[in-house]
């Protein structure tokens, strides 16, 4: 038998580039070996926007169309909503007595969103424990593996050691997960930020239209010390680098640039050029095929029916 994978994303908006490097190029390959499962996750986007459903709701459909242009394919793969298998809940609360207050509190991954979305002094229950809903997403079905970016590192742990005491106490029920964690991890947002997120507002998205694309491409940071051409940049923490590195295939290009930008004489707005084009090859026909998705009200009558 094959066997499981199972991810998901949150509908808090379309999909960006940190998703598509974080996990969405793993799924496609997933989907021709596994047994794979991706699901919209409508009820942990509440958790954070509880208070705005009406966005939930109507970015269930936008994730979908990114899935389908991606690739993602539904004869090879069940996509789902969270919503809709209450099971996952019901499990949630099971789960949540084997979880302390404090180990929650120490989830990395939740103390970043936390400080970021700045939660601090409004922190609900149901966000602190979104950990404990993830395992129930994760185990509910069974997975053996997650793909999934480096951020999510934490959850799978978590969701590790509620299998294990789950299976103490109860028998051997549940098996543990394991993450696949692409070779690009994490892509910084285009302010530098290690993170690419849509609460943030710096994030790329597989649907930017291309004069969009190029405007935020031009904005992206770089090396702040880089100020005339002939002065030497920094590669290391250098947007525009990594973003090459995770997205432009001319390999022994790219590091011949490097060296160039280091010695100095090569400026920002070259390879930032470079960039647009090279993102436009990636996003280009995705955006492409989700026009098309969009325009076939048929498909989406149909999939809305089911
Ligand atoms: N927490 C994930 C994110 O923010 C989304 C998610 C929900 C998920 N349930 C999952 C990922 C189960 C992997 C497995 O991107």
């Amino acid at each position: 038998m094959k066997q499981r994978a199972l991810t998901g994303d949150r509908p808090t908006g379309p999909l960006h580039l940190g998703h598509y490097v974080g996990s969405l190029t793993n799924r496609l390959v997933l989907q021709d070996t596994h047994d794979q499962f991706v699901m919209i996750a409508d009820v942990q986007a509440l958790t954070d926007n509880f208070d705005n459903p009406d966005k939930v709701h109507d970015n269930v459909l936008q994730v979908a169309y990114d899935y389908l242009a991606v690739g993602i394919d539904p004869t090879k793969t069940t996509i789902f909503i969270q919503s809709m298998i209450p099971e996952i809940a019901e499990l949630t609360i099971f789960y949540m007595n084997l979880v302390t207050i404090n180990r929650l509190q120490r989830n990395p991954t939740v103390k970043t969103e936390i400080k970021q979305k700045g939660l601090t002094k409004k922190l609900t229950a149901g966000f602190l424990c979104y950990p404990i809903s993830q395992a129930a997403d994760i185990t509910f079905i069974r997975a053996n593996v997650v793909p999934v970016g480096e951020d999510q590192l934490p959850m799978i742990e978590q969701t590790n050691e509620i299998v294990r005491s789950f299976n103490r106490i109860y028998g051997d029920v549940l098996v543990e997960a394991k993450a696949l964690v692409p070779k690009i991890a994490r892509l910084p947002g285009t302010d530098g930020q290690a993170k690419m997120g849509k609460s943030l507002g710096n994030a790329i998205y597989l649907s930017d239209p291309t004069d969009v694309l190029a405007k935020k491409v031009m904005g992206m940071y770089t090396d702040p010390g880089h100020i005339r051409v002939t002065d030497p940049g920094n590669v290391e923490g250098n947007t525009v680098f990594a973003y090459l590195d995770a997205f432009d295939p001319r390999v022994d290009e790219v590091a011949a640039l490097k060296e160039h930008y280091q010695r100095g004489g090569l400026g920002d707005v070259i390879l930032k050029k470079r960039l647009i084009e090279v993102l436009e090859n990636t996003i280009g026909p995705i955006r492409e095929r989700r026009k098309q998705f969009e325009q076939d009200k048929e498909y989406v009558a149909e999939a809305n029916s089911k």
